[in-house]
């Protein structure tokens, strides 16, 4: 009976495309889903080269692969994971590798791996992103833990993920569940990108009065030169896409709520736990929850009404100071995401190595933009850069844009333009670029009323003042 080299279990848009991937490269690949509809399907979309098998039911799928088996899963994060697991475990035989491709939460990753390692079983998590697209012609792949299994998927992680100058985007990215977790950290970073690209085209569009015909044509400059990135790409063409109910764009028909699968959540949450400070992202996720209160906001919108815009007095000059200003603040997300994987891997024992992050997000990944380039300069000048901000380099680009930063949260601030993302991200900047903070008189404050004590800066030790006493 013929085996199969990898198994896939998980036959929705994702899974079959990862799939059909990994066997145009050449390895035999069975599948399964619980959906009958899905595996006939396989078969049928699967050209003549491919050495495709879809199967029926999972003793089937099991019995079909080489062993170790390599399974690959890429159902949805949380229960649908330990489902699977629980029926497919038993089936297993010692050295057996199931490989997690989905959002999972890295904790729930820490404690499958711990689970299956008592039954003898590799488990990785592993994050693929890229989209539907990506997962046919070549995603960004972030896998983690077991480095023995690791070796034995790498040729074909390679095979199968996107090229950078010939380089593939995938690397080993850490100990446990640091695949996870690097993924997640990409999603936090898509985020806080998305919310910025959000806010300089309601700038563009409410404060320099541009149309859909012009807003696609900034977005094309911006992206022909050095903002080149897929989430800047996509949003051009998102500018030219006309309705097929309406005679309008596309963009002006779609409600004003954003979801949220809650990759970006963990991210904050994560921050916060870790003590890492990344508010652009948090903006980011808390800006879509906002953009749910919709009755809320008209109210309000009625109640304050909304004010009177004063237009630019340089639409030229405006359009590219915006442009600067969400480069800038792009990086700084960046620069933020960056350094909260910087003290996970610390915290968590991941041992990531940045430069491999930032290579590996270059090409595939939905987060890939020209700026990854620089990064990964600057982290093969110092592996240890805690924040990117720090590297010489980095710093050029980033004085040469911080005027352009002021002038435009300053105008949307002046002109009532709600631009929390490029707000946060200009106040991250201040706050991590001054030597002294006012923070002393927090700690004043505290020490008076709760006597949390604080430190000096011209002795040792830890002092409490009793403050009452002196100021009654
Ligand atoms: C990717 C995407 C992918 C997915 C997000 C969307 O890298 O391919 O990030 O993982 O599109 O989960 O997340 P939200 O639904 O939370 O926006």
């Amino acid at each position: 009976m013929e085996r199969y080299n990898y198994g896939m279990v998980g036959l929705g848009v994702m899974g079959r495309n990862l799939l059909y991937n990994i066997a145009d490269n050449g390895f035999s690949i069975a599948g399964f889903d619980l959906d009958k509809e899905k595996v006939k399907k396989l078969e049928e979309g699967a050209t003549s080269e491919m050495k495709v098998k879809g199967t029926g039911t999972l003793e089937d799928f099991v019995s079909a692969l080489e062993t170790p088996r390599k399974i690959i899963l890429m159902v949805p994060a949380g229960k649908p994971v330990d489902a699977v697991l629980e029926s497919i475990t038993p089936l297993l035989n010692s050295g057996d590798i199931v490989i997690d491709a989905g959002n999972s939460y890295f904790e729930d990753t820490n404690r499958r791996i711990a689970d299956l390692a008592s039954k003898n079983l590799h488990f990785m998590g592993m994050g693929v992103s890229g989209g539907e697209k990506g997962a046919r012609t070549g995603p960004s792949i972030m896998p983690g833990g077991d480095v023995e299994a690791f070796h034995l998927l790498k040729p074909m992680l390679e095979a199968i993920s996107a090229k950078v100058d010939q380089e593939a985007c995938t690397a080993y990215m850490g100990k446990g569940s640091a695949g996870n977790y690097v993924k997640m950290v990409h999603n936090g970073i898509e985020y806080a990108i998305m919310q910025l690209i959000s806010e300089a085209y309601d700038l563009l569009k409410r404060g320099a009065k541009l149309n859909n015909e012009q807003l696609y044509e900034v977005f094309r400059d911006w992206n022909n030169g050095d903002m080149n990135s897929f989430l800047i790409e996509i949003t051009r063409d998102i500018f030219q896409q006309k309705d097929s109910l309406t005679d309008n764009y596309l963009v002006d028909q779609i409600l004003d709520k954003a979801g949220a699968k809650g990759t970006g959540k963990w991210t904050s949450e994560q921050a916060m736990e870790i003590g890492v400070s990344i508010p652009t992202i948090d903006i980011a996720v808390t800006s879509r929850i906002l953009s749910a209160y919709k009755d809320e906001r008209i109210q309000a919108s009625g109640l304050y009404s909304e004010k009177e815009i004063t237009s630019p007095e340089d639409i030229n000059i405006f359009i590219k100071e915006v442009g600067d200003a969400l480069y800038l603040a792009t990086l700084i997300s960046y620069a933020q995401g960056l350094s909260l994987l910087v003290k996970a891997s610390d915290e968590y024992h991941f041992e990531i190595p940045l430069k491999d992050v930032v290579k590996i997000w270059r090409g595939g990944c939905i987060i890939r933009s020209v700026l990854l380039e620089k990064f990964y300069s600057a982290y093969i000048r110092n592996p240890n850069l805690s924040n990117i901000l720090l590297d010489k380099e980095i710093s050029i680009i980033v004085k040469e844009k911080v005027n352009s930063l002021r002038k435009t949260a300053a105008f949307a601030a002046l002109n009532g333009i709600s631009s929390l993302g490029i707000q946060t991200a200009l106040g991250y900047f201040d706050a991590y670029t001054t030597e002294s903070l006012p923070v002393n008189l927090i700690q004043a404050q505290r020490d008076y009323f709760g006597a949390h004590t604080y430190q000096r800066i011209d002795r040792e030790g830890v002092f409490h003042t009793s403050w009452e006493s002196t100021n009654n």
